[in-house]
């Protein structure tokens, strides 16, 4: 499990606040990651969680609030904001690769259209980061030839490419059946194990006592408690964290 209490803050974020059409969505969300920390963030459908992670890398503008990357504020850096979401990686629930690319190709055209890197030099790295994810074997394949589990994978190495301060997953098992989770679990469980610095909105609950350092739950867009896997699970302070925490359990057998 990754110890980062005495380790830099990498991501900062301040009452954080967004709505749409007058609805309010979230409602002054605030928490920090260190470097090498995990934090796992749970919640009901609709309380936000999404909305947050793509505020974290503006994907999404919030309306009132901060993001700090190493001490410094991303949020309204308009000029910037192409070179800070590199450092910001994102994975979706969905994998958004490129049908028309390979793996490969997937994994390479971030280096030489953003980074501007090489041909040579960003084939080379390509597949190293395919092989950071057990793909090597599959770098000429396209999506379409590949498992759920694969595509997954190489999205991961594709965020992995552009050697992000720290990554952020939306649900990334949500899409993908039963027997293909694992061995994206495992790629993400690695990731920490190598210190990566990752925020991650998921139901596998194993997953998130084993790795996590730290859990979120999240309800109507604010943090109802927060705190390590072995309390949070075991002691949640607020009957409501009780109930959902009981009800996911129900639907995903942990
Ligand atoms: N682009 C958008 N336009 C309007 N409403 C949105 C948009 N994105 C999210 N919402 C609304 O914000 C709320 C939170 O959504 P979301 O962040 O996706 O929640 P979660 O990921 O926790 O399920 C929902 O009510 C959703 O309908
Ligand atoms: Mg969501």
């Amino acid at each position: 499990m990754p110890k980062d209490e005495a380790n830099e803050v990498v991501l900062k974020v301040e009452e954080i606040y967004k709505s749409y059409k007058g609805k309010e969505v979230l409602k002054g969300i605030s928490f920090e990651v260190r470097k090498g920390g995990v934090k796992v963030i749970i919640g009901p459908s609709g309380t936000g969680k999404s909305t947050l992670l793509r505020c974290l890398n503006l994907l999404t503008v919030p309306d009132k609030g901060q993001v700090y990357l190493e001490g410094e504020e991303i949020t309204h850096a308009k000029k910037n904001i192409h070179q800070f979401r590199q450092k910001i990686g994102m994975v979706f629930q969905d994998f958004n690769l490129f049908d028309h690319l390979t793996a490969l190709g997937n994994v390479e055209i971030g280096l030489t259209r953003v980074k501007r890197m090489n041909r040579e030099k960003a084939r080379e790295k390509a597949q190293e980061e395919l092989r950071r994810v057990g793909l090597e074997e599959q770098a000429s394949l396209y999506p379409a030839q590949l498992s759920g589990g694969q595509k997954q994978r190489v999205s991961i190495a594709r965020t992995l490419a552009m050697d992000p301060k720290v990554i952020l997953f939306d649900e990334p098992t949500s899409a993908l059946d039963p027997e293909l989770i694992g061995e994206v679990l495992e790629v993400i469980k690695n990731l920490a194990l190598q210190g990566m610095t990752m925020v991650l909105v998921t139901h596998e609950m194993g997953f998130a006592r084993s790795v996590a350092n730290e859990i979120i739950f999240m309800e109507e867009g604010k943090i109802l408690e927060s705190g390590p896997p072995a309390q949070l699970f075991s002691n949640p302070k607020y009957e409501r964290t009780r109930q959902f925490l009981h009800k996911i359990s129900e639907l995903y057998g942990e």
